[in-house]
C-alpha cells in the first residue's frame, strides 16, 4: 500500500471540501476550480483560454485526490486538473488579490515642496530605478516635480510615455495655459485660479496631470498645490457628520460653452475600496448649480464650506514658483491645484498641460516592480 497521505475531497452539491496545509478545512466552488484550472491559461498569451460558457453541463467532479501537494479532479467534461496546495491557499478566504499599487498614502502639508519628490527628465528616460522611485512618489505622495525637460512639445510627451499614454479630454491631447483674448475658461485669464481639481464634468477626470512650465517671466502668478488627502482627513477627525456628507453625496459638475454640455455627477471626498480618503472632486468654477433638495442644503453647504476653508488654509497649501523648465507631475483625483494672479504685461507665462490615466500608470508600477500571474 501506498504509505504517502491520499484522501479524497469532500464532495457537495456545489463545491468540495478539503483540508489546508494548515489542517483547516477550505470550501471550493466547482465552477471556480474548473475555470481556473491552471490549463485555463495561455502561458504565451498569459490570457485565460478556456471558456466556460463552452461547458454542456456544470461542472462535477468524477474523482478527486487531496495530497500534500495539492488537490487533483477529474472532471465530468473529461478534463483532469491539478490545484497546488499554495494556489487553494491563496483563494480559500475570499482576500482580494494582493495589489503592489495599493500603497498607503502619506499625507502632506504646506511646508513639503523642498521635500518633493524631483527627478530629471533625462533620468527618467533612461533609468528604471528612477522610473520606480518616481512612480512610487506619485501613488504615496502624489505629487512630484520633474526638473531638466526640453523645451519642446515632444519633451512632455516623452515624459507622459514613461508611465502611460497621454490620455485625451473632451477638450484635447494637449492644452496650453497662457492669456487669451476670448476665455473660455478662468485659467486662460491672468486672474486667480482657486484650488481645484481639473476637468470634474468628465465621467471619469483625467488621473495623473502634468504641467509643464515652458516660460514663466510675469509678475505674480505663484503656483498653489494642496493635499486633499491631508485635508480631508483633518475634516473627518473635526466634523465626522460633514465628512459622511461631502464623502456620500453626489454633486453636480458642468462644463459648457457653444458646442459642448458636460455634466457629471461626482463626490467631494472620495473614499478608496479600504473606506480611507483617496482624494477629491472640487471646482469652484465648474460646480453647477446644485439640485439637491433644498433641505439637504441645510446640510449639505455648512459642510462643504467649513472642508473648503479648511482645504484653503495655510496647514496645507504649497506656494512656489514652477521655473521654466519644470513639469510638475500630480494625482488630479487627489492634489488641489491653483494660480495667484498675475500681471499679463510683465512678461511671458505659459504652461504646457496634459493628463495621463491614473490605471495605467499603476500599471507600469506593477509590472516594475512585482512578478505578476506569468512573468518569469
Ligand atoms: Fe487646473
Amino acid at each position: 500500500m501506498d504509505m504517502t497521505i491520499e484522501k479524497t475531497a469532500e464532495l457537495g452539491a456545489s463545491g468540495l471540501t478539503l483540508d489546508l496545509a494548515s489542517g483547516k478545512p477550505a470550501y471550493f466552488n466547482y465552477y471556480w476550480l474548473r475555470d481556473n484550472c491552471p490549463t485555463s491559461f495561455n502561458t504565451t498569451t498569459r490570457e485565460r483560454s478556456f471558456d466556460i460558457f463552452h461547458l454542456s453541463e456544470a461542472p462535477r467532479p468524477l474523482s478527486t485526490v487531496v495530497t500534500s501537494a495539492g488537490l487533483d479532479v477529474a472532471w465530468n467534461d473529461g478534463h483532469s486538473s491539478h490545484y497546488p496546495m499554495e494556489f487553494l491557499e491563496q483563494y480559500a478566504s475570499g482576500t482580494l488579490r494582493h495589489d503592489p499599487a495599493d500603497l498607503p498614502r502619506k499625507a502632506w502639508y504646506g511646508d513639503h515642496y523642498p521635500d518633493v519628490a524631483r527627478f530629471t527628465h533625462a533620468e527618467l528616460l533612461a533609468d528604471k530605478t528612477k522610473v520606480r522611485a518616481w512612480l512610487e512618489a506619485m501613488l504615496v505622495e502624489g505629487v512630484s516635480v520633474v526638473t531638466g525637460m526640453p523645451d519642446s512639445n515632444e519633451g512632455l510627451t516623452q515624459l507622459v510615455n514613461v508611465m502611460g499614454q497621454v490620455r485625451p479630454t473632451f477638450f484635447g491631447d494637449y492644452f496650453d495655459v497662457k492669456t487669451h483674448i476670448k476665455p473660455t475658461n478662468t485659467a486662460y485669464t491672468s486672474a486667480a485660479l482657486e484650488l481645484h481639481t481639473d476637468t470634474p464634468a468628465e465621467e471619469h477626470a483625467p488621473g495623473v496631470q502634468f504641467l509643464h512650465m515652458r516660460r514663466n517671466s510675469v509678475e505674480g502668478g505663484r503656483n498653489l498645490f494642496g493635499d486633499g488627502v491631508a485635508a480631508a482627513n483633518d475634516f473627518r477627525k473635526i466634523d465626522p457628520e460633514g465628512f459622511r456628507i461631502l464623502s456620500e453625496t453626489d454633486v453636480p459638475f458642468y462644463c459648457e460653452h457653444d458646442t459642448y454640455d458636460m455634466r457629471s455627477r461626482q463626490r467631494i471626498i472620495e473614499l478608496d475600496q479600504h473606506g480611507e480618503v483617496s482624494g477629491l472632486t472640487i471646482s469652484q468654477h465648474m460646480l453647477d448649480i446644485i439640485d439637491l433638495p433644498q433641505t439637504e442644503m441645510d446640510r449639505f453647504y455648512p459642510a462643504f464650506c467649513a472642508f473648503g476653508k479648511l482645504l484653503q488654509s495655510d496647514r496645507y497649501i504649497m506656494r512656489f514658483t514652477l521655473q521654466a523648465g519644470e513639469c510638475i507631475v500630480f494625482d488630479n483625483h487627489r492634489i488641489v491645484h491653483g494660480r495667484a494672479a498675475y500681471s499679463a504685461t510683465s512678461g511671458e507665462r505659459y504652461l504646457r498641460g496634459c493628463y495621463a490615466d491614473r490605471a495605467e500608470m499603476r500599471s507600469t508600477w506593477r509590472a516594475l516592480v512585482s512578478e505578476g500571474r506569468f512573468r518569469a
